[in-house]
């Protein structure tokens, strides 16, 4: 229960009226709104800006400090030590598991990383241009069509055994939508390899060669699905939310988690970086893009800076930027003419005034499309990577509001339409 309390005071009615304020164990408070409606009276916050719409206990975020927790656990800690698999059982556990732990787990989603062969068919049936993320929003979604009939969503196993085949299967989606789209082979899961490996494996091999994949280029990817496992109530994870609070199957939650990060605002911004590190080509244009940034009758933006959330470095911006190292030096790609760019470009905008101001430093989308491109994937693939790294934390997410009482997620509004009128004649 509560102790403290705020008092809002509305012209019109007669009393103040109080409202509990919950401490979380860390963070601010939050004020507990939801007597209000039983005042006739609404907040109102587009964008959630100041709404908490839940209580977790998944991840944390200092915006301002730029630190970001894991079930407490900083991000930098599980980039250096921890692996993508471990911080997926994590997310969903609560603990690190123990040894014996860890290797169930690790089998468990080996076991289920195929896909039924009539998925097979969906793909042939998308054009070869199409979007990778139209084909994987597509394919999770049709996910329910295999595996929702023996899914009870109020049954904590039967949630656990949709978390892992999600998150098994998610590689193997996501590297199909790219086999479609290259017109080879798809590439059927090894499970004498790791969840990075393996994934590289399906993207780039082939029936006709021995599996060959660098042990650095598949830490890098590694560390990159580790980076965007979860980021607690983004737009994605939300949607994820709120498709899960009207009782909906795992499988279509996460592809309306998929839809909302396709977005260029989203998921969709390291794409975007890499497009505006195209179009400014040369580092003799940099200073006239920063210009254009800063102009407001210009939409454009440098894209990879600024969050909602942080207002200091992403730190996961750090850990991917020593990656971006690591990874261009293994392919002797260091001189890369867009890293270069991307370099000086960072350089310029953090000693601008503008971006100073207004705390705008890069985020996790500014080196993750350099390391995407240099180990081959195409740019169309980058939020389809983001997508199978960000899986485990919406399947959280998903989970843990299943395991706690809920009610359906329904925003209300400021009506600013027409009131009532008559239909003519
Ligand atoms: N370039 C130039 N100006 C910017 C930028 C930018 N990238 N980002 C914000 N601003 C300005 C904005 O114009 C505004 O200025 P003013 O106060 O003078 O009107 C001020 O900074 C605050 O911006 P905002 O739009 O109110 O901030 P927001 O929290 O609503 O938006 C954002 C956050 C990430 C959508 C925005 O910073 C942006 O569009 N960044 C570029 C896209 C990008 O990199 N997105 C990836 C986000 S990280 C991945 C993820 O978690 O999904």
């Amino acid at each position: 229960m509560s102790e403290k309390k705020a008092r809002l005071s509305i012209d019109g009615i007669d009393e103040p009226i109080e409202l509990p304020v919950y401490a979380g164990s860390t963070g601010p408070d939050v004020v507990d709104v939801r007597s209000l409606v039983g005042q006739g009276v609404f907040t109102y916050d587009p964008g959630f800006v100041s709404t908490a719409a839940c209580d977790s206990d998944i991840t944390y975020i200092d915006g301002g400090a730029g630190v970001l927790l894991h079930r407490g656990y900083p991000i930098e800690q599980l980039a250096e030590k921890s692996n993508f698999l471990e911080t997926c059982y994590l997310l969903l556990n609560g603990e690190l598991p123990a040894a014996d732990e860890r290797e169930v787990f690790e089998n468990t989603i080996r076991y289920h990383t195929m896909v039924d062969e009539a998925i097979h068919q969906f793909f042939r049936g998308f054009p070869r241009t199409a979007h990778p993320m139209a084909m994987l929003c597509g394919v999770v979604g049709a996910l329910s069509a295999f595996y929702h009939d023996n899914l009870d969503i109020d049954n904590s196993e039967h949630r656990l055994l949709a978390a892992h085949r999600v998150i098994a299967k998610m590689p193997t989606l996501a590297a199909m939508c790219y086999k479609h789209g290259m017109g080879q082979p798809f590439m059927y899961p090894q499970n004498s390899m790791g969840f990075a490996e393996n994934f590289l494996h399906m993207m780039f091999g082939t029936p006709c060669e021995e599996p060959k994949v660098s042990p650095v280029l598949a830490k890098a990817m590694d560390t990159l699905f580790l980076l965007h496992a979860d980021h607690e109530q983004n737009a994605s994870t939300s949607t994820v939310r709120l498709a899960g609070s009207t009782g909906t199957n795992p499988y279509a939650c996460i592809a309306s988690g998929i839809a909302a990060l396709w977005g260029p605002a989203h998921g969709g911004a390291n794409e975007a970086v890499l497009d505006m590190l195209y179009e400014i080509g040369d580092e003799s244009r940099i200073e006239e893009f920063i210009k254009r940034a800063k102009d407001k009758d210009d939409p454009f933006r440098l894209m990879g800076f600024g969050h909602r959330v942080y207002k200091n470095y992403d730190p996961r911006a750090t850990v991917i930027r020593g990656i971006c190292d690591e990874v261009l030096e293994e392919l002797g790609s260091e001189n890369d003419p867009l890293l270069r760019i991307a370099k000086k470009l960072e350089k310029i905008a953090l000693e601008d005034e503008y971006f100073i101001e207004r705390k705008l430093f890069p985020n996790v989308d500014f080196y993750s499309g350099i390391i995407l491109k240099a180990i081959g994937i195409p740019t169309s693939m980058f939020t389809v990577i983001f997508a199978t790294g960000r899986t485990p934390g919406w399947i959280a997410h998903w989970h843990e509001m299943l395991s706690e009482s809920y009610r359906i997620g329904r925003p209300r509004q400021l009506y600013k339409g027409y009131t009532k009128r008559d239909y003519p004649g």
